[in-house]
């Protein structure tokens, strides 16, 4: 009788002690998945999630992935850290005006140049020479003082995240059997700048892509650059031009390049005429209107759009009220043909130097050979042998060095 007594009152026990059990196996459960998310997202801490109107009935999801709060320690400092509050009104215009402090890269798009390369790798993943093309972008946006990515990606596409994270382990391993140059490069990516993902749900458009990009901007920001990851602009430095145009003129300034007029229909196409003021050291133009890959007979001209912009953030209210346009899709072209047709200013800065097209593999290839050439490990076995394929295929296909002569 005693003991059925205390078998009464340890009963309820028993029971709590089965519940605790089951609650301490689930929640280290849950600790592991955490740490298994944790591993493949190495420096995401938290995510936030938010929502807006863009035009018409379109809706955007964005998740912004605020890689190193909540890290801090182990990150080394970030220029955002160390920048010294602004203390007045006109100290702080002043840096929005002219300074960039958020460069937009749209990389939510589908890939299918690259195909089947891009069945499992996200195309701005994919190396010149060694280097994914998202780092070239990222170095070109720290070179010009920016302190932030915000890189739109594809819901299937966060990897190109995980390219911005930290990599302790491989980083120490590396370390461990004296690769510094090599830890150096796992490193390089996480030092260079803050990267802050936005998940565009569909591929509606680079306007539709860039408008995804608002909320992760700060509200003293009057300005946001963006940079098309498919096109290296060289030599870097034509987003400093921008900003000095910008400066001068206020408004908008994009980069124009010339090229033939078989090329204009793969463009957005300006229709320019001489600026305001010279601008030394920078050739500028005002732009009259702007016309999204037109037929070679409608283009207004042979410049260019490429893939840098620095935008008034008076954009974000334009992509709000354009319609789909060529393609079907929301065009980045149309909001800023409607900025100028409300009076905006907009001007370009004439790029004469060279451009790479990452974005297929036509302009992938040339662009690797000329980064090879000049890359001081590869470079000088690379020349020889290049010039040994060229010969071998100049003696298979005599016609290439006719077709040459004649022109
Ligand atoms: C986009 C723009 C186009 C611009 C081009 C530069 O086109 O819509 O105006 O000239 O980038 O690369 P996409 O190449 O995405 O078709």
């Amino acid at each position: 009788g005693l003991y059925a007594a205390i078998g009464w009152f340890k009963a309820p026990k028993c029971v709590i002690a089965a519940m605790e059990y089951v609650t301490i196996s689930a929640s280290s459960w849950a600790l592991r998945s955490d740490m298994r998310f944790k591993e493949l997202l190495p420096s995401a801490t938290s995510r936030r999630s938010w929502s807006f109107s863009v035009p018409g009935s379109l809706r955007c999801m964005a998740t912004g992935i605020p890689f190193w709060s909540g890290r801090k320690a182990e990150k080394p400092q970030s220029r955002v850290d160390s920048m010294p509050m602004r203390n007045s009104k006109e100290e702080s215009q002043q840096a929005a005006h002219g300074g960039v402090r958020t460069v937009v890269v749209p990389a939510a798009g589908m890939g299918t140049r690259f195909l089947p390369a891009t069945k499992t790798v996200p195309k701005e993943l994919l190396p010149v020479v060694d280097t994914p093309g998202i780092e070239l972008i990222a170095e070109e946006a720290a070179d010009l003082g920016a302190e932030r990515l915000v890189i739109v990606v594809a819901p299937q596409k966060q990897e190109i995240m995980d390219h911005f994270g930290e990599f302790n382990v491989l980083q120490k391993r590396l370390l461990n059997r004296g690769k510094e140059e090599q830890a150096e490069k796992v490193s390089r990516a996480n030092e260079l700048i803050d990267a802050v993902a936005v998940t565009q749900e569909s591929p509606l458009g680079l306007g539709h892509a860039v408008g995804c990009a608002e909320p992760a901007l700060d509200a003293e920001e009057d300005a946001v650059a963006v940079m098309l990851p498919d096109d290296l602009v060289l030599p870097i430095g034509v987003m400093d031009k921008m900003v000095r145009v910008r400066e001068e003129f206020g408004g908008s300034v994009l980069c124009a390049f010339n090229v033939t007029p078989d090329e204009v229909y793969n463009y957005g196409v300006f229709d320019v005429e001489d600026a305001e003021r010279d601008i030394e050291g920078v050739e500028v133009k005002k732009v009259r209107g702007m016309v999204e890959k037109p037929a070679k007979e409608e283009a207004p001209s042979t410049l260019v759009a490429t893939g840098r912009y620095l935008l008034d953030r008076a954009v974000f209210d334009a992509l709000g009220r354009i319609e789909p346009g060529k393609g079907g899709e929301l065009q980045l072209t149309d909001a800023i043909e409607l900025m100028i047709q409300e009076g905006h200013p907009v001007h370009v800065v004439v790029h004469r130097g060279k451009r790479h097209d990452l974005g297929n593999p036509g302009g992938y290839i040339p662009a690797n050979v000329d980064f090879g050439l000049r890359d001081e490990k590869y470079g000088p076995a690379l020349y020889p042998a290049l010039k040994e394929i060229l010969a071998e295929f100049e003696a298979e296909h005599p016609e290439v060095l006719e077709r040459e002569q004649q022109g």
